[in-house]
């Protein structure tokens, strides 16, 4: 069942019925300022970071989910409406959610009126503006009474949500024509208020949420809607809101706009006050006036879309599949700007207060956007690095807002130090831009040990081959990868986390071959970036450890049909043929197989079948099989699931392109796409009712095989899901790849595909590249010509000159 569809010429998912199978939710905002939003406007607001600079208040895991957000109550006689059906749930004539780029636009329609909300942070921009165009489509006229809503929350999300002994009595608001301020703690340490503004004349306000709603009162109900009279409450303490009332009077066929700005400022310490205890209104006010009439939000609107059109034009793929293109076009490469900006942080799986961003998450996130923002991908590289410690280790996460390094979600994972080679070399070879690696980059944020980021590639490099274990394979510390194989922690106590609960590594033989062939990909990546910087005495020192590292891999991390996961505490095998359960496992035969390790003795062929064959089902490639069907004290949380979920034989949908990529370096073309289409959201629109979320997001997690429910999707959004399925699709499959010295052309596709064409701005020129595969193979380039001049090789070289060259690809 579908509950909207796809509008691919305006790159929006339409949402139809707004009863989704769970909130299907957008994001507002690029850069500082970001609010989530539902398909019923629910959501919340936040600068930054969703931790500190929580704007607006949300209420995670409620009871109905998604309660709270912006809303917008209309009281039309006695009836009261929501547009976006939700909080009031009144009947809606129709209803329709356009989820777009970075905006959206819900209308509900009632009783011959109609109303359209738009959302959207404008670029450059601190604040969310909300445009609400009313419409008298009847013949008589028609006076409405209408109350926006906002909660604020008390800047600190987690102490908004456990601390009401203090909390109940520090709200602060100021009011000033139409503009209500938010300006708790102002009075000491903050230097930022936020506010709510609409650009005409009020006929009251209410700042007091009790008084508002009435105190047993929901979101469905509010007291002064229901009287139809505001009551221009100010809170002191409790709960402050931001409630406007105004009073629109529409003739037939008449439309008014009115423009709602939700915005966030902060003043210098000394410019905080315009007289005592009057906050410094400066900046509300000159934001306020940038958006104060709909043609000025509508000019602010298109300049959003212009942005996004430049950014979705520099890959764009014609390949007649329309599931696969809109895919690839728009919904993929949105996808990566999302969890680029926000990590693992604020979804609607993702509280905005346990997690930052990730040291390995936002180096795989970056693979999947460099090639749009090349410039905010090196500084975030640069940011990345900086927590690194100087013998190469690095903290798991930081705090968008102070970028400094935290253990919150623990520390110690041996395979974290190896992504910022990847993020590192995907940048240059998008950009060219070596001199990244001359930047002095601290460690541990403190600058008087800073080094270049050459260096910190070089210690990330020799972590792993300081850390190796009893055979010789990368030990695997707290955890690699998977975040939930905690082989050294063996924990009994239900109240302590499997991420921060103390180690026992002391004695430990627990080792990673999943590690081991991550080392060998991006070991070999750091040899070329050596070899490319002149630095040969370095390649050929890293190449003996590579090379080792193979050979370490075949004699030890070989089970005979597929490659082992890895090594326990106690130096026992892990996803091997003699375990009971968890025989085999996705990652390291994943990693294995995209080194192509013992390629030539036909060990990947053995691996991709045995893949095949135990791990995937109709919904994906499962984690491992047979599912853990009890606790392993020695396996820590990968088995507290139940089965067929999560890291417990769930499909981990961020795997799954691991395979894939495996499967083209093997030449199977017709599996990776298989692959590719069992997992991608486009393609499971008809199941939405099963698969639950989003059907233009990636989720992180779809339920296995042995699941209750299987093909049941969870954590919809932020995961290194969306960049690595980019990657994989475009770099590997349709196998248009950045290089150093040019585009390298390899795809590897079924071999029934005819043709297709890419366009592929790189490097200063604008590639137009056709494919076409009349031999019907899967892999292997018979021709390659430019502008229509043969080239010897499959790399088309760099013009760097602004201008148009023609690609033409011969398979065979
Ligand atoms: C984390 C990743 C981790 C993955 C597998 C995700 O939730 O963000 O860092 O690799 O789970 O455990």
């Amino acid at each position: 069942m579908k509950f909207g569809h796809f509008d691919d010429a305006g790159r929006e998912y339409v949402i139809t019925n707004p009863r989704t199978p769970w909130p299907w939710i957008n994001y507002l905002g690029n850069e500082d300022f970001f609010s989530l939003i539902s398909n019923t406007a629910g959501g919340y607001s936040f600068y930054k970071d969703a931790k500190f600079r929580r704007i607006t208040r949300y209420r995670y895991n409620n009871v109905p989910m998604d309660s709270g957000g912006r809303y917008f109550y209309i009281k039309d006689g006695d009836t009261v409406w929501s547009p976006g059906w939700k909080p009031c749930k009144t009947d809606l004539d129709s209803y329709e959610c356009r989820h777009g780029m970075n905006y959206t636009r819900i209308t509900g329609e009632k009783d011959g009126i109609k109303a359209e909300t738009l959302f959207f942070v404008p670029l450059k921009t601190w604040a969310e503006v909300q445009k609400l165009t009313l419409t008298n489509n009847t013949s008589k006229t028609r006076k409405l009474k209408i109350f926006s809503f906002a909660e604020w929350c008390l800047w600190n999300a987690a102490t908004d949500m456990e601390n009401f002994q203090r909390n109940f009595s520090t709200g602060e608001v100021e009011t000033e024509g139409s503009v209500i301020y938010h300006k708790t703690e102002y009075k000491e340490r903050r230097n930022h208020y936020a506010y709510y503004s609409v650009n005409v004349p009020i006929s009251g306000f209410d700042t007091d949420r009790e008084t508002f709603f009435g105190l047993y009162n929901g979101f469905d109900e509010p007291r002064v809607v229901l009287e139809g009279r505001a009551r221009n409450s100010e809170a002191h303490g409790w709960s402050p809101i931001a409630s406007h009332y105004l009073e629109v009077e529409l003739k037939p066929g008449e439309s008014e706009d009115l423009v709602f700005v939700l915005g966030y400022v902060e003043n210098i310490q000394e410019g905080k006050w315009e007289s005592k205890n009057i906050i410094n209104k400066k900046k509300a006010k000159e934001t306020i006036a940038r958006f104060d009439t709909a043609p000025k939000v509508d000019a602010a609107l298109e300049d959003l879309r212009n942005y996004w059109d430049n950014l979705l034009s520099i890959f764009t793929i014609d390949s007649g599949e329309k599931k696969l293109d809109r895919m690839v076009n728009i919904w993929n490469q949105y996808q990566c700007m999302i969890t680029f900006c926000f990590s693992r942080s604020a979804s609607f799986f993702e509280s905005g207060i346990g997690r930052g961003m990730g040291f390995r998450d936002s180096n795989q996130d970056l693979i999947g956007f460099v090639h749009q923002i090349p410039d905010r991908a090196r500084e975030r590289i640069i940011d990345i690095a900086s927590t690194q410690f100087p013998d190469g280790g690095c903290y798991h996460q930081y705090q968008p807002l102070n970028k400094r390094g935290n253990n919150d979600i623990g520390g110690g994972f041996n395979d974290d130090p190896m992504w910022l080679i990847l993020g590192t070399t995907s940048y240059i070879k998008e950009t060219g831009d070596f001199s990244i690696l001359d930047e002095q980059v601290p460690f541990d944020n403190d600058m008087s040990v800073a080094r270049s980021l050459f260096d910190h590639l070089t210690v990330s490099f020799d972590h792993v081959i300081n850390n190796l274990g009893p055979h010789g394979l990368p030990l695997i510390g707290r955890a690699d990868w998977n975040d939930c194989l905690n082989l050294n922690c063996f924990s009994e106590d239900p109240d302590e986390s499997f991420q921060t609960t103390e180690n026992k590594t002391e004695g430990s033989r627990a080792e990673s071959v999943m590690i081991a062939g991550l080392f060998v990909v991006y070991g070999r990546d750091y040899i070329e970036l050596c070899r490319k910087t002149g630095r040969q005495d370095e390649a050929e020192r890293a190449s003996r450890h590579v090379n080792e590292m193979i050979v370490t891999i075949k004699k030890h991390g070989w089970d005979g049909g597929w490659f082992l996961r890895a090594y326990d505490f106690f130096g026992n095998k892990v996803g091997s043929k003699d375990n009971e359960e968890g025989k085999i496992f996705i990652e390291s035969n994943g990693w294995c197989t995209m080194a192509g390790i013992g390629s030539d003795e036909g060990l990947c062929k053995k691996a991709l079948d045995a893949v095949k064959e135990r791990l995937d089902c109709s919904h994906g490639i499962v984690l491992n099989n047979p599912a853990f069907t009890k606790y392993y004290i020695e396996y820590g949380e990968i088995s507290s699931y139940p089965v067929g979920y999560k890291e417990n034989a769930g499909v981990f949908c961020h795997n799954n392109p691991w395979i894939m990529i495996g499967e083209t370096v093997a030449g199977n073309g017709g599996r990776a796409w298989k692959y590719y289409r069992k997992i991608c959201p486009s393609y499971l629109e008809d199941i939405s009712e099963l698969h639950k979320t989003e059907p233009y997001v990636y989720s992180q997690m779809i339920a296995g095989k042995d699941a209750f429910n299987p093909g049941e999707a969870k954590n919809s959004w932020l995961t290194g899901t969306a960049a690595w399925n980019f990657y994989a699709v475009t770099q590997y499959i349709l196998g248009i790849r950045p290089g150093y010295d040019g585009l390298i052309i390899d795809p590897c596709i079924p071999e029934d595909w005819k043709s297709y064409r890419v366009t592929r701005k790189f490097r200063g020129s604008i590639y137009h590249i056709e494919v076409t595969n009349p031999a019907s193979v899967s892999k292997g380039v018979k021709e390659v010509s430019v502008d229509g001049e043969i080239i010897k090789s499959n790399v088309v070289p760099l013009f760097e000159d602004g201008e148009n060259h023609t690609v033409k690809v011969i398979l065979g």
